[in-house]
């Protein structure tokens, strides 16, 4: 998906799609030419809900090539890189909130073969990104609290997007957007500097995947 100057990927969120069905969706947005899954990872603990295990990955990885973009919103998200490898992940994000050696973090992911990401809350400051933009891959600006789809935006979230890339200048670390991203936000997402557009029920919320596609293409590249 690109416009005549500016790329994208629309990364949709597994949690807003039909769960009772999740091999179905895969093969539906597949077809609708999505390249990105994004997997919800939350522990009851960091966040306040459950999701995904690695039985649910495991199990859907044997069914797409898809990229695996799993965002993990754990305690002690350390113990389990490996597994998250296992279970067939591609990218992984980790919290700079939950993350006491974030650095250590980022390269055991990479080592493991994996994108490695830092997601970001709302609440915290950019600044505590200045020790780790030489060593992510992409960071993560929450646009929402994490702990559940279908919130608002929070409208200052392309400010800080636009900091953001400042602050990253001319490495090639991507900016990936998450919470609320929907038809009537996108393009000043992607005019913001985002990269990759996480989307929940903004995206699931169209008829079908193919229309969702076009339709939100077209309103970026209008
Ligand atoms: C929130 C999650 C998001 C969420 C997005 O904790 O990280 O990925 O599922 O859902 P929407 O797009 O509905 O805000
Ligand atoms: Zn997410």
């Amino acid at each position: 998906m690109a416009s005549k100057s500016k790329s994208f990927q629309i990364a949709p969120s597994m949690l807003a799609s039909d769960l009772s069905s999740l091999g179905e969706e895969i093969k539906q947005l597949e077809k609708a030419g999505i390249e990105v899954l994004h997997f919800d990872i939350m522990d009851g603990q960091f966040v306040p809900n459950i999701t995904f295990g690695f039985p649910v990955l495991e199990s859907l990885r044997k069914k797409t090539k898809l990229i695996f973009d799993a965002h993990l919103m754990i305690a002690d998200a350390d113990r389990y890189l490996e597994d998250f490898k296992k279970a067939g992940c591609d990218w992984l994000s980790v919290h700079i909130e939950a993350c006491p050696h974030i650095h250590r973090t980022l390269q055991q992911i990479k080592k493991l073969g994996m994108k490695a990401g830092v997601a970001i809350n709302p609440g915290t400051s950019l600044e505590q990104l200045n020790g780790v933009l030489d060593f992510a891959d992409f960071i993560l600006i929450m646009s929402v609290n994490p702990g559940f789809g279908g919130q608002s935006f929070i409208e200052n979230s392309f400010e800080r997007v636009k900091e953001l890339k400042n602050r990253i200048g001319n490495r090639k670390v991507k900016i990936q957007i998450d919470g609320g991203i929907k038809k009537e936000n996108i393009r000043e997402a992607v005019v913001s500097g985002c990269d990759i557009l996480v989307m929940g029920t903004g995206f699931f919320s169209f008829k079908d995947y193919k229309t969702a596609v076009a339709e939100l293409t077209k309103q970026v590249t209008r």
